[in-house]
């Protein structure tokens, strides 16, 4: 690899950076640096960061949950490492934002995936993120043009709820999570069911539970890739609570936790709700943490390396 790797993460993101170099600790030469976003009185912000040794490779930390907030500061740092000297540019988004308006569900809609993801195709050479929503977008190459890495969560979820949940029976909560509630349940050696949702607004969400009296003795484990509002695991709760099922255990990659989301996930009756730590800033007493930083610190190593560099790539956590 050519030059420092620098880690410059953007306020909020500084525990992940800190464990992202210790993970890299003797394996590369890595410095976590500054990065501040000073916000003026009138809404404008000023970023400022240290100036990276010319050659080295910058990388920014910054998950983009709160993206609207999030996204002009980023690229103005993009920028200023790129003036400065830095000879690559990367971007180490845990939380990928944007991903579920995949289409114009109404006309005059802005699609905003692809929106977006040409916005950061402009100002960051490489991507690494964890899950995003991939739904009608089957790969994030068909919208974004940079080399990215999309690093999978499902062997670590699985790996929490095999120590975890004695006797689990994965449940997916909605169609679109059939094919990883599927590779969860494979790795942690549990069946899987999946629930039928409908989506009618933002926060109504109603859903049909397949028969569970064919696994008695189980404990029902929700898995979803994005808890929002929290109103589809709601759903899936609150049909499994009337079904006479013991109270689930929930579990998800990116935990946004919305408004009261997590006071109605509780509610509706979980017995226990773990995410990983891609999102943060989100204030979620009580909850499970499963950490991906020693993955994230290989994929930082992976794509700043110069063998690969030239294409995009799509990869799982090591089991
Ligand atoms: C939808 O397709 C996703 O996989 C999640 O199920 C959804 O984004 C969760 O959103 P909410 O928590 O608002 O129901």
């Amino acid at each position: 690899m050519t030059g420092s790797l620098l880690l410059y993460p953007f306020p909020g993101n500084a525990a992940r950076a800190a464990a992202i170099a210790q993970a890299l600790q003797g394996r590369a030469e890595v410095r976590v640096m500054s990065c501040t976003v000073h916000a003026f009185p009138d809404g404008e912000s000023l970023v400022q960061v240290a100036p990276p040794p010319p050659g080295s490779q910058a990388v920014l930390v910054c998950s983009l949950n709160q993206p609207d907030a999030r996204t002009v500061p980023l690229l103005m740092a993009a920028g200023t490492l790129r003036e400065l000297g830095a000879l690559q540019v990367g971007l180490v988004a845990p939380y990928l934002a944007y991903m579920r308006q995949d289409i114009r569900f109404a006309p005059g809609q802005a699609v905003s995936a692809r929106l977006y993801a040409r916005l950061l195709s402009a100002h960051v050479d490489w991507l690494l993120t964890v899950d995003p929503h991939l739904h009608r977008i089957h790969d994030l190459s068909e919208v974004y043009n940079l080399r990215s890495r999309v690093l999978h969560a499902a062997p670590r979820l699985a790996q929490w709820i095999a120590a975890q949940v004695p006797k689990p029976l994965i449940v997916g909560p909605d169609g679109e999570s059939a094919q990883w509630a599927a590779d969860v349940a494979a790795r942690a050696a549990a069946p899987v069911v999946v629930v039928q949702k409908t989506r009618l607004g933002d926060t109504d969400v109603r859903s049909t539970i397949p028969d569970l009296h064919l696994h008695p003795g189980r404990t029902p484990v929700l898995i979803d890739d994005i808890i929002s509002t929290g109103r589809t695991l709601v759903a899936a709760l609150d049909h499994l609570r009337a079904a006479g099922s013991p109270p689930p255990v929930c579990v998800a990659v990116h935990g946004l936790f919305a408004a009261d989301a997590l006071d109605a996930i509780r509610a509706a009756g979980a017995a226990r709700i773990a995410v990983t730590n891609t999102v943060d800033g989100v204030a979620a007493p009580g909850v499970d943490t499963i950490a991906l930083d020693a993955d994230l610190a290989q994929g930082v190593l992976d794509l700043c390396a110069a063998g690969c560099t030239q294409t995009a790539s799509s990869e799982g956590l090591p089991s």
